[in-house]
This record gives structure tokens, sequence and C-alpha cells, in this order.
């Protein structure tokens, strides 16, 4: 985000450039977590072939853990005295996802579909928690290390239908 967001004064004891850098990549993983919540749900919908109900389970097993660690980034993002910029369209603008690929019908095709964006989910966690972590805010970059194993665990579990190429 190249535009400085508005920040609020609070008593968070860390220096006012350092909650506004770590706020602006925050904001970054919450565009990307709820384009990847959206693009788990797509699938868990649209999904069709033999394999369809476990799938569709599956893809729905990954909508709810990322669902789950959309709140607590926002409101980590407004602890800070930042704004959450979490609207869907904010969400559109900023996410360093890919479109998914909406065409997608078989299962194969969703689980690359999915997987793809999972794993830029993940990259992007890593990156923002190392980039925090510089930036000189630890208790915030530590707070994305259970988001990352979290997310890295979907990453498998979608990773491992693709393993032996035998899926529909
Ligand atoms: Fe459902």
């Amino acid at each position: 985000m190249a535009e400085k967001s508005k920040m609020y004064k609070n008593r968070v004891a860390l220096p006012d450039d350092v909650k506004q850098k770590t706020v602006d990549v925050m904001n970054v993983t919450l565009a990307a977590a709820l384009d990847m919540y959206s693009q788990a749900k797509f699938a868990h919908w649209n999904v069709k072939g033999i394999n369809f109900y476990q799938l569709h389970l599956v893809f729905d097993a990954t909508a709810k853990v990322i669902f789950k660690q959309i709140d607590p980034i926002a409101e980590r993002i407004t602890q800070l005295g930042g704004v959450a910029s979490g609207t869907v369209r904010q969400s559109a603008e900023h996410s360093p996802i890919s479109a998914y690929n909406v065409k997608a019908v078989a299962g194969k095709e969703h689980l690359v579909a999915l997987s793809d964006a999972l794993g830029t989910y993940c990259k992007e966690l890593r990156e923002a928690s190392d980039k925090i972590d510089d930036i000189g805010d630890s208790p915030t970059s530590d707070f994305y290390n259970q988001l990352i194993v979290e997310a890295e665990e979907e990453l498998y579990f979608l990773e491992s239908h693709l393993e032996a190429g035998d899926v529909q």
C-alpha cells in the first residue's frame, strides 16, 4: 500500500512509525485472508466429480481455518491504532493472491487452483512475519507464527491429494 493509512494514538509502547509500518504490512495480510476465504468457499460450492463429497468437506475445512484467522488479524491492526481495511473491495484491490480459476470444475482443477492460492497466502504470512520482525514489533511477528502453522497444515491437506495424481 503506497498511501499512509490513518492511525489513532494509543498507549501501546511502540514508536508511531513502527505501528504505522506494521499496520500497513498487516492490511495486505488481511486482504489476502479475506480473498483466501472466498476462494476456498468457491471451491467448496462448485467442485464436481466422483470425489465431490470428500473435496466439498476438505475445501470447507480450509475455509473455516482461514475464516478464524481474519478477525484476529483485523483486531491486531486496530490494537496498534490502525484501521482494518477489510471490505471485499479493499481485499480485491490489495490481495497478493491471483484471481481464482473460476472455470474449474473437476476436483483436480480446484485442488490445483486452491493449492496455488493457499501457497501464496502462506508465503505472504511468512514474508509479513519477517518484515514485521525487521520493523520492530516482535509480538506481532510471533502472532503470525501460529497463523503460518495453521495455514501450512491446510496446504498439506490440499497438496497431499495431488501427490499420487489420481484424483478426478
Ligand atoms: Fe457449505
